[in-house]
């Protein structure tokens, strides 16, 4: 059967790579989630939009299920291909293809890594300025698809905002070419924006056009010891009200251990309980002087225990090394991750409410508290005791996320800020997002994709 199909998919795109072999379907079939087994029918890598559109002509023929794949780094299980799909990677389609200097857009295919297109864009002296720590593996395809956020949201936003147009292959192998790089455009339905975040599950996007910015003009680094959370939001207050921010990112202590723990540096003698990385222009003496004085005040309120603040480059990196490092440093303990977002306004009440809550229910687990604070997005890592076995410890995260999304639900927050619903959260889509927008999202499924061949099971069952 699986011959059969594998032929008829080679006599349909006769140029078209797959690979087969064992450690291909392993590699390719999980993403970093690592909890699913992988079980995919087979990885196709096209090279050309034509070949990626003929792959879905014959999976419309075939009626056979595709998952779209990028770097695979995403952590909600949208890339994973667990029963019998075809994986449909882009990693062969990553080159920039067009630079326009008067719309000052990149044109770029999907499967080009997140550093690539920053590389690609400094070489015309702009920046595109999504990021974060997954840059070298993840995809731009990917990043579009989950609408990926990162640690510069405060200053640019989501990558939703960095899309000046999108070409996407449909279920049946039609092409869309979705806002063709236009910054007015009031024709209707945006599809672009309808694409950007859907997971996979609409279309395949194979090219997009982004936008690129001029690069801030210099920025500093600054690492704050912060004594309590509720005093955090006064120190980000204080910091916005004289700065220009560009990051402003914390951690726990916890957070912190684990870092050091794989090999960072620590930053202060004393052990605080937060931690704020914060980036902001720094350009020219008065910056400067703001800076000081919103770290003067702040440490005269005793909201700030310590700081320090970069004085090169590579000082800049190591900061930032504290905070970025955090995902490498527990994966071993096989996380499970929750990245939630509140109104920024809410997020003590939220933290307080949620970090009581889990004590209590599960007093034995260790939870890893960091994020994008000045995005009201926290990342909840629940880390696995030794001595709960896989299944077991599940389950008891399943229970916590239960009661996360009641919280959520009343804080009228997003059970996914930025990583998407995937596999791992769709079972809580509900605490987000209302029942008649649930079947809204489902009507446009049907209409986008009535086999339910792209990427099923993911965001919600079709
Ligand atoms: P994949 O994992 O391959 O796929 C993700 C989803 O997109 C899947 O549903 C897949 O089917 C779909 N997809 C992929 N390519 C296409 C395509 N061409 N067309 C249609 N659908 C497609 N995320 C953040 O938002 N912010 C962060 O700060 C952040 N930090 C991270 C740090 C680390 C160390 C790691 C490992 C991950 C981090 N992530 C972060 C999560 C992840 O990197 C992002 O979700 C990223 O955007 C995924 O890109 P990818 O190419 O790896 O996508
Ligand atoms: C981050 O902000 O570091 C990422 O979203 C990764 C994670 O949540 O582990
Ligand atoms: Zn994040």
């Amino acid at each position: 059967m699986t011959d059969l199909r594998l032929a008829s998919l080679r006599q349909a795109v006769p140029d078209l790579r797959l690979q087969t072999d064992a450690a291909d379907l392993e590699h390719y079939g999980r993403d970093w989630t690592r909890r699913w087994t992988p079980a995919p029918l087979a990885i196709a890598l096209p090279s050309t939009v034509q070949q990626v559109q003929a792959v879905m002509r014959w999976s419309a023929a075939e009626n056979v299920a595709v998952v779209p794949s990028g770097g695979r780094t995403g952590l909600s299980g949208g890339a994973v291909a667990a029963n019998g799909e075809l994986v449909l990677s882009l990693e062969r389609m990553n080159k920039a293809l067009d630079y326009d200097p008067v719309d000052r857009t990149l044109v770029v295919q999907a499967g080009m890594p997140l550093e690539a297109v920053h590389n690609a864009a400094l070489e015309h002296g702009l920046i595109y300025p999504v990021d974060f720590a997954a840059r070298g593996s993840c995809s731009i395809g990917g990043n579009i698809a989950t609408n990926a956020g990162g640690i510069r949201v405060i200053r640019y936003g989501n990558t939703r905002e960095w899309i000046a147009g999108l070409k996407v292959v449909t279920a049946d192998g039609e092409l869309l070419e979705l806002n063709k790089g236009l910054v007015k455009n009031s024709s209707g339905y945006d599809f672009r924006q309808l694409l950007i975040g859907s997971e996979g599950t609409l279309g395949v996007i194979v090219e997009a056009t982004l936008k690129l910015t001029d690069p801030p003009p210099a920025s500093n680094v600054m690492l704050l010891a912060i004594p309590s959370f509720e005093v955090l939001m006064q120190v980000f207050a204080a910091f916005r009200a004289r700065l220009q921010l560009q990051a402003f990112e914390f951690f726990t202590d916890k957070a912190l251990r684990h870092v050091l723990a794989h090999g960072a540096q620590a930053p202060f003698d004393e052990v605080h309980p937060y931690y704020v990385v914060t980036e902001f222009a720094a350009g020219d003496e008065a910056q400067e002087a703001a800076a000081m004085a919103a770290f003067e005040d702040c440490m005269g309120n005793g909201w700030v225990s310590d700081g320090v603040i970069s004085a090169s480059d590579a000082q800049a990196a190591q900061l930032w090394r504290l905070r970025e490092g955090i995902t490498e440093a527990v994966a071993r303990y096989k996380p499970y991750k929750n990245d939630v977002s509140v109104r920024i306004s809410a997020m003590p009440a939220f933290l307080a409410e949620t970090q009581a809550l889990i004590g209590e229910a599960y007093p034995h687990f260790e939870v890893v508290w960091f994020g994008h604070i000045g995005d009201g997005n926290l990342h909840i890592n629940v880390l696995k005791p030794d001595d709960t076995g896989d299944a077991e410890f599940l389950q008891q995260c399943e229970h916590v996320t239960k009661l996360l999304a009641a919280v959520l639900a009343r804080f009228g927050g997003s059970i996914s800020a930025e990583h998407g619903i995937g596999l791992v959260k769709k079972d809580y889509l509900g605490s987000t997002r209302g029942a008649a927008e649930i079947a809204l999202m489902k009507a446009v499924k049907r209409a986008f994709d009535p086999q339910a061949r792209l990427n099923p099971g993911k965001v919600f069952d079709s």
